[in-house]
């Protein structure tokens, strides 16, 4: 049987390594796409979730850290830094951990969940909050980067992008061709940056040292991003300095990877737009409780905007989406014990009998 040996090594060819690379991988990639049926009835379309929770530490991160750390080690760097909202630094911590390297992390204080803090103190990252948010952690670590002896893990390092447009490549090797619209959220904008030169290269020829690679697609999807609304640079059109969202992980007003995430969207004929914290907790709620599928609410962003172009009449029927939801539920729970009116959801407590159990399940003995 085939084990899948993570995304380096599964799509050598099309990444910048060669036979003599040390490859530091967890395992990552190889995700399911998950058909999902209510948002598929509710649309009319074909709707599939590339469930990117299910990678090592839990995000889409994983695919670009492999690279990353790879590089890192080849760079013959001793230690690596990085600013988070949360997720890129518990993927650091662990791919820094594989490689045998340090690890620095800038979060912006009180402002990542406490799944993610775990992962990265639990990976042995040194973890400094900063006071400021992203945008300031992301200051910071270029500016290490470039005077420090530390290699940068963010997105704005090619390499992350280079691992990251592997999430592309699956999805078209899953489909046998490209979906006609691709929906994600929008943070930093290094991801739908990635999806989008995945799936123009899986579209071309590919130019590799061993010859050329034939098209894998026929065509490329129409890219469809969402931010969350107090933090929506794109929509705006210019750098938010206040950006605010419940949704943590894209809580981000200055996306490093603005010029080419305008190109994607430009060039594919998409769209980046904006969606309330209100329709990201919908939206969690509706991937949890109709499609059984556990997300993180930053993830819920991209359903979120699905949900809300249909309610428009603005999506096609007839048609394949993909909509890549980022990051694991466990990451942040606490959302999912919190009802629609805001209140916390309190478990019913039973004595330790069989007959009241089974009167508050409203079961009658047969
Ligand atoms: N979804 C999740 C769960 C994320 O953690 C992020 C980004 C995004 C979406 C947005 O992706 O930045 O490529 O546009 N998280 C980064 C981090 C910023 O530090 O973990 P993007």
């Amino acid at each position: 049987a085939h084990q899948w040996r993570g995304v380096i090594r599964e799509y050598a060819d099309r990444l910048p390594v060669t036979e003599a690379t040390k490859v530091i991988t967890l395992g990552e990639g190889g995700t399911p796409l998950v058909h999902a049926q209510k948002l598929s009835e509710l649309t009319g379309s074909e709707v599939y979730l590339k469930v990117e929770g299910m990678n090592p530490t839990g995000s889409f991160k994983d695919r670009g850290m492999t690279m990353a750390m790879t590089a890192a080690v080849e760079a013959g760097a001793k230690a690596v830094v990085c600013a988070s909202t949360g997720n890129t630094s518990a993927s650091a911590a662990a791919y820094a951990t594989a490689a045998g390297l340090k690890c620095a992390v800038l979060v912006p204080e009180g402002k990542i969940s406490m799944g993610k803090l775990s992962q990265a103190i639990a990976h042995g990252a040194t973890l400094l909050q900063v006071d400021g948010n992203f945008d300031n952690c992301l200051d910071i670590a270029r500016k290490l980067g470039e005077s420090y002896p530390v290699f940068l893990v963010n997105s704005v390092n090619p390499a992350r992008i280079q691992g990251q447009k592997t999430g592309a490549f699956e999805v078209v090797d899953s489909l046998g061709d490209a979906p006609d619209i691709h929906v994600l959220p929008v943070g930093n904008a290094g991801n739908i940056s990635a999806y989008w030169k995945g799936y123009k290269e899986y579209a071309a020829p590919f130019e590799t040292s061993n010859g050329t690679l034939p098209a894998v697609s026929t065509k490329t999807p129409t890219m469809w991003g969402f931010q969350a609304a107090g933090a929506a640079p794109f929509v705006a059109g210019h750098p938010i300095t206040e950006p605010d969202t419940i949704a943590t992980a894209i809580r981000i007003g200055n996306p490093a990877s603005w010029d080419t995430a305008v190109a994607a969207r430009d060039e594919s004929g998409g769209l980046i737009e904006a969606v309330t914290d209100d329709e990201i907790l919908d939206a969690h709620r509706w991937l949890s409780s109709k499609e059984g599928v556990f997300v993180e609410p930053g993830s819920a962003a991209g359903v979120a905007g699905l949900i809300k172009k249909h309610a428009a009449g603005q999506v096609p029927s007839g048609k394949t989406i993909v909509i890549t939801v980022t990051g694991h539920g466990l990451k942040d729970p606490q959302w999912a014990l919190r009802t629609e009116d805001g209140s916390d959801v309190q478990p019913v407590k039973v004595p330790n009998d069989v007959v009241t159990v089974a009167a508050e399940l409203g079961l009658e003995e047969n």
